[in-house]
């Protein structure tokens, strides 16, 4: 017999860790179980890490690792290698791990190799593409996991691809549960952030991209920078510290407005009245579906499958060509799928199970 859940290690590093844990770390103080946060310290600076903290009030972190940049293996290792005596020293019930990035596995890791159980949020998404390196990490971290939090019926059927049948539970997306913890804090900001970059609701393109296929081919991503700026409108371009040194070599771009990375609010607010998304984040396309914004992503594949299945969301990979098409022809399809991520309310069913399912191998 398993003792009941009280004590929960969660596991977070990188910027969207920080934004789902919102919602999540509030369902938990709720139900009365005790939370210890480790930070690895893979995103660091200011914009990246504590304007979360400050401005969603999470949480301070009791460990933070200060792991920082590096390799895979490094970020991955280090990360194994502080988190296991935490693991023993704290000893909690489960380790809750979200997404799949190099936190994500090393927390997956570090626990089930001394038998704590975990728990991971946002499983069964697969892009099927192996080169990405989040890939790896989510197939790892699924199949050491005991409780299996997908947030749709495709991430289940997934798990199910791979023989995982046990401890899955379905319970919506807690990124939407944390949009709606935070649209109306967004929405009550005011024009600022507007005024600021001289930008009208419904006429600027929002862009993001972070991703290492994408910025391993700077060429590239040059000739679609230049493609977008040709189109006239103006764009709204938070960049990660990941795409800095690639776009510093740009000159004479006259409509992309190169700014830090907003905080989570600002984001929200560029997100809800753009007139489209151009991203390669998992995160901000599945947002844009949230807000029905059109969305045009710079990869090959997506893990959010129905965004696109939906007409929501279009697939250019970094073809200036296609980008470009996609964008005179903008979809607005006439149903929403925001239903098809939950009830705005998976963190409570996340906790919820927790608190009355055993965990898978340690009953
Ligand atoms: C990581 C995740 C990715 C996630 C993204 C969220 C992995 C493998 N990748 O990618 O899944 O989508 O976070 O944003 O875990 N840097 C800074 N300051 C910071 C953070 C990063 O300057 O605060 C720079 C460093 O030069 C670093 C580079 O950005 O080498 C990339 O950062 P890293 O955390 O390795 O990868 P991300 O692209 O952020
Ligand atoms: N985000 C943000 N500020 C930005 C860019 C993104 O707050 O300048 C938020 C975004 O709204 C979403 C999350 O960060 O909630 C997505 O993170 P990111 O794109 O870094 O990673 P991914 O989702 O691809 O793993």
């Amino acid at each position: 017999m398993t003792r009941p859940i009280r004590k929960i290690l969660t596991v977070v590093g990188a910027r969207p860790q920080f934004i789902k844990s919102a919602p999540v770390s509030l369902a938990i103080r709720q139900a009365g179980l005790q939370e210890v946060m480790v930070h690895t310290g893979q995103h660091y600076d200011a914009n990246m890490s504590e304007v979360f903290f400050e401005q969603l009030k999470l949480m301070r972190p009791q460990y933070p690792l200060e792991i920082g940049s590096g390799s895979h293996a490094y970020q991955t290792g280090e990360g194994l290698k502080q988190l296991e005596g935490i693991i023993r020293q704290e000893a909690p019930d489960a380790v809750l791990v979200y997404g799949d990035t190099n936190a994500t596995i090393a927390g997956a890791l570090a626990a089930v190799k001394i038998h704590v159980p975990v728990a991971h949020i946002e499983a069964g998404l697969r892009s099927f593409n192996r080169r990405m390196p989040e890939e790896v990490n989510r197939v790892v971290t699924d199949h050491v996991s005991s409780w299996l939090f997908a947030p749709t019926d495709l991430a289940v059927a997934n798990l199910r691809n791979e023989g995982i049948t046990q401890g899955v539970f379905k319970v919506g997306d807690v990124m939407l549960d944390a949009a709606e913890l935070f649209l109306s804090q967004a929405e009550s900001m005011g024009s600022g952030l507007f005024d600021r970059h001289q930008l009208q609701p419904r006429d600027y393109i929002l862009l993001t991209l972070h991703r290492a296929e994408t910025t391993d081919t700077p060429e590239q991503v040059h000739r679609v920078l230049r493609a977008l700026d040709r189109q006239g409108m103006p764009v709204l371009f938070p960049t990660h510290p990941r795409v800095r040194p690639l776009v510093q070599s740009l000159a004479g771009l006259r409509n992309i407005r190169f700014v830090e990375p907003l905080s989570y609010l600002e984001m929200l607010q560029a997100e809800k009245h753009a007139q489209a998304i151009v991203t390669d984040s998992g995160g901000v396309q599945k947002e844009a579906a949230f807000f029905s914004i059109p969305c045009i992503t710079l990869r090959e594949q997506t893990e959010w499958v129905e965004t696109v299945e939906s007409g929501w969301n279009r697939l250019v990979g970094l073809c200036e060509d296609k980008l470009v098409e996609a964008l005179g022809s903008l979809q607005t399809p006439s149903q929403s799928i925001v239903h098809l991520y939950g009830d705005r309310q998976a963190s409570r069913a996340i906790v919820d199970v927790l608190a009355s399912q055993p965990p898978l191998w340690f009953e």
